[in-house]
């Protein structure tokens, strides 16, 4: 028997678009393989030994220029620190930042692997108020007042607020600010998978950028360069950045992916990164309107907004847990919306990525939704 080797290897006739996967023909496996090959013997064994805590000072520092050409300031050194990805990001910080028993406040729609991850610390999650723009400040401050009045703590927020996966929605700037102004003493952590994913305009700063401290912003190459690197890194103030390099295991074993990271400051460096997220953003902008064209001509019915980045579409629809039922007897994969919602909600949406098909699979998708659907009343 063959052991797996990868995470997700597909249903035969299924066109699956509720997985938020790279499409495999997009993945870097050349300009990857070269860099490599041209980074290991430059750096030597320095490529191969324990790494310095925080990461490899060439990637830092191409970092440092790199996030204040795409976000709305660049963070100084000391304010970096290399993870193995946006989830091991998560989940160390909410292991510095959480016990068992404390409230854990999330958006919604939220990323439905993050509640996953926070659920393993043992806290409770619960939704933070949301109106039309997103996480209502003023609201979600009297929710951490009540809270607080009750004995609990609220050490921490996560919140997908740009691109957000599932919805594709982006926090306005204005509400941005309130949000950091509203929450004293409750850490902000952002996840900013999809930033560089922007297919038009320009791309709202991060709500790390805009506070001077209370906020961590997760960043990840899964997205930009490949999942598999297990690579990412994140911006917080330098004392918080302290705490996370000081972690017992990070002492021990010191940056927790050093030679990926090596590697990657290389393919940094060397142009092929931004060369690549040009390539992807176009490829990923192209599936995105075949996949808006064909839902609009096949099911007009169907309510969604255009995302101005990421990967999904957030269709609304009568009743989605029947309605991914039937789609998928007709050969199409959807995720129902309950899954991105904590105490309830979601029942009216369904999430489709448009990332893992090429645009004739995404028609064939929507062809196949739409004979799924129930016919008009
Ligand atoms: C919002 C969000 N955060 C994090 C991740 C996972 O990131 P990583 O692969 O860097 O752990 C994903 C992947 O789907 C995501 O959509």
């Amino acid at each position: 028997m063959r052991l797996p080797v990868i995470q997700y290897t597909g249903t035969e006739g299924v066109l699956d678009l509720g997985w938020g996967h790279p499409d495999p023909t997009l993945l870097p496996v050349e300009a990857w393989a070269a860099s490599t090959s041209e980074a290991v013997p430059a750096a030597g064994w320095t490529a191969l030994t324990y790494g310095y805590a925080a990461g490899p000072g060439q990637l830092l520092e191409w970092l440092t220029v790199h996030i204040g050409a795409i976000d709305g300031r660049a963070p100084e050194p000391a304010e970096l620190f290399v993870t193995a990805g946006a989830s091991q990001g998560l989940e160390l910080v909410s292991s510095v930042l959480t016990r068992p028993g404390d409230v854990v406040l999330v958006d919604s729609p939220t990323y439905h692997l993050a509640l996953r991850i926070l659920a393993d610390r043992g806290v409770e999650l619960r939704a933070a108020p949301t109106d039309e723009q997103g996480i209502d400040p003023a609201a979600t401050a009297r929710l951490v007042g009540d809270l607080r009045a009750e004995g609990r703590r609220v050490p921490m927020l996560y919140a997908v607020a740009t691109f957000n996966n599932p919805s594709g929605a982006s926090m306005p700037m204005p509400r941005r600010r309130e949000l950091i102004r509203a929450l004293e003493g409750v850490t902000i952590v952002e996840d900013d998978t999809y930033r560089e994913l922007a297919y038009e305009g320009p791309v709202p700063a991060s709500l790390w950028s805009l506070a001077s401290a209370g906020v961590v912003r997760l960043g990840s190459f899964s997205k930009t360069v490949a999942p598999g690197l297990r690579l990412g890194y994140l911006t917080a103030d330098a004392a918080f950045v302290r705490r996370l390099a000081s972690r017992g295991y990070v002492d021990s074993g010191g940056c927790v992916n050093h030679t990926s990271a090596m590697v990657l400051a290389h393919f940094a460096t060397t142009g092929r990164y931004e060369a690549h997220v040009s390539v992807l953003r176009d490829a990923y902008r192209r599936r995105r309107d075949t996949l808006v064209t064909a839902l609009r001509s096949a099911a007009p019915g169907v309510e969604f907004a255009v995302p101005g980045g990421g990967w999904f579409l957030w269709l609304r629809v009568p009743d989605a847990a029947s309605l991914a039922r039937r789609a998928l007897e007709r050969g199409v994969g959807l995720s129902t919306g309950e899954r991105f919602h904590v105490g309830g909600g979601g029942g009216h949406h369904l999430r489709a990525s448009f990332s893992m098909y090429s645009p004739a699979d995404l028609e064939e998708a929507a062809h196949r939704f739409a004979q799924a659907l129930p016919p008009p009343p």
